[in-house]
């Protein structure tokens, strides 16, 4: 026989079925004993083992919450005063005929059947792997499916491209600290991991795919916040031949269909989505992300705008320039001669573009500087000798000179888009396995010592702090 979903049982009313899942709840009321069944389709189903049947009475009286079983019985419509309009599958019922123990289940941790907001978020994420059983996380994982595949598909009928860009790579500077790997060929040296693949999907324009996209992961050393991972994922995108315009409006409406597809209970409260000025967003709201939505009560309401004309570059700590968002950016047009010239460098925008969703940055791009004249120049005014941009950026510098065309792109943080989608608080609840607030991973209990064979072979070795 062949297994049916719980969610397809009422089209076998009066059937004989095979399912298999997992016991939510048993009730044992001497005569009958209930379970609460449930499987992957996300669906409930009560089952009933009535007097007569001894053999299963005698498996079902044993078996617990989360055992594994396969059962074989009837679908009932329930009598009338039996039906339950508040559940689902509350007007069938299943009348066991036979069960077989899959597996057996030690008592969780925690109540799965909740939300999980009452469970100590340590422990959620020890076991991750019931609570991941949880309706709720269940619902975010599956959203955050779709929206990649609605993605992937929009953006390939458009004529884009997924190239998957190296994890092993070089620093670059996206503002945040590195995480390093050793090397055991080249004892001394590190790969870093990235923190987005800004440099390989420039370099992409260079080699000439014109639309480039990656569902991308990328690492960061910084503290962690609830809109924060050291691992997160970005929707990486990189287009050659385009101005500020261009990007923003395939952006936009790329955005605007994938709430209608995954969201569709959402309303979006203004397109097109305003534009704010950096200077305008904080002299009004007081933060560059600022939070536009007229009614904050509403939890279906998507505020998104734009922010844009941001400085290129601010002071750092030690009273030197830095750039604010991306050091690969091209000024504003307008702005270019400045650049050039190094001159009121405070005054400086960046073609830099943020997209804001209710108060949280999701996304941010620019149009990148294309000639390595205006790339240089960026470097020098952050106060980098010459020969040290050669040695870190000089595959930039060559690339740019040997004939990249005008590109420019975007990224944002899916996770992020996907909690607000969600009305998640915590990056956290829509990630599979993600890291605790101190970069953790109780379940698998990383960072962990390794031994002292592989830091030989690494030519490592450990000095406490
Ligand atoms: P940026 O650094 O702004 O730009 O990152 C893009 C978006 O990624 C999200 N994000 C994060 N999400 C979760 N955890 C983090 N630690 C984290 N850090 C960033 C944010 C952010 O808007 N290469 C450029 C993009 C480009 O210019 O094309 C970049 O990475 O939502």
């Amino acid at each position: 026989m062949e297994r049916i979903y719980i969610k397809d049982l009422k089209e076998h009313i009066g059937q004989e079925v095979k399912i298999s899942g997992w016991v939510d709840v048993r009730r044992d009321m001497g005569k009958l004993i209930f379970l609460d069944f449930r499987d992957e389709s996300l669906s409930k189903v009560q089952m009933v083992v009535l007097p007569n049947n001894k053999e299963a009475g005698a498996v079902a009286s044993n078996v617990r919450s989360e055992w594994v079983l396969e059962i074989v019985g009837n679908v009932n419509k329930r009598p009338e005063k039996m039906i339950k309009t508040d559940v689902p599958n509350g007007d069938i019922e299943i009348e066991v005929k036979s069960i077989k123990v899959l597996n057996e289940a030690t008592t969780p941790p925690f109540d799965i059947s909740t939300t999980g907001s009452e469970v100590n978020e340590e422990s959620r994420l020890k076991y991750r792997y019931l609570d991941l059983r949880r309706e709720r996380l269940q619902k975010n994982i599956r959203m955050r499916h779709n929206l990649i595949s609605f993605v992937r598909e929009y953006l390939g009928q458009k004529g884009f491209f997924e190239v998957e860009t190296p994890i092993l790579t070089k620093s670059t500077p996206e503002g945040a600290r590195d995480y390093v790997v050793p090397s055991r060929l080249y004892n001394g040296k590190f790969y870093a991991l990235p923190q987005s693949p800004q440099q390989y999907k420039q370099l992409l324009m260079s080699a000439g795919f014109g639309k480039y996209f990656q569902i991308a992961r990328c690492f960061r050393d910084e503290d962690t916040r609830g809109d924060r991972q050291p691992e997160f994922t970005q929707m990486d995108l990189e287009m050659s031949f385009v101005e500020q315009e261009d990007v923003m409006s395939l952006i936009e409406n790329l955005i605007i269909e994938t709430v209608k597809k995954v969201s569709p209970e959402k309303k979006i409260q203004q397109v097109p989505f305003p534009r704010i000025k950096y200077a305008d967003a904080m002299s009004k709201y007081g933060s560059d992300r600022p939070d536009i939505r007229e009614d904050k009560n509403d939890s279906n309401l998507l505020a998104f705008c734009w922010v844009v004309d941001f400085p290129f570059f601010e002071k750092d700590k030690q009273g030197g320039w830095t750039f604010t968002h991306n050091p690969f950016s091209m000024p504003k047009p307008e702005h270019e001669e400045m650049l050039m010239k190094g001159e009121n460098i405070g005054d400086i925008l960046t073609t830099q573009y943020d997209i804001v969703l209710n108060g949280f940055e999701i996304g941010g791009g620019s149009i990148r500087n294309h000639h390595s004249k205006g790339l240089m120049k960026v470097f020098e005014i952050m106060g980098y000798a010459a020969d040290r941009v050669r040695e870190n950026f000089g595959h930039m510098l060559e690339a740019l000179d040997s004939g990249t065309p005008p590109h420019g792109g975007i990224a944002w943080g899916l996770d992020r888009l996907v909690m607000i989608l969600r009305n998640e608080n915590s990056i956290r609840d829509v990630i599979a396995f993600p890291k605790t607030g101190e970069g953790r991973d109780l379940m698998m209990d990383s960072p962990s010592i390794i031994e002292k064979g592989q830091l030989d072979e690494l030519g490592i070795e450990i000095r406490m702090k």
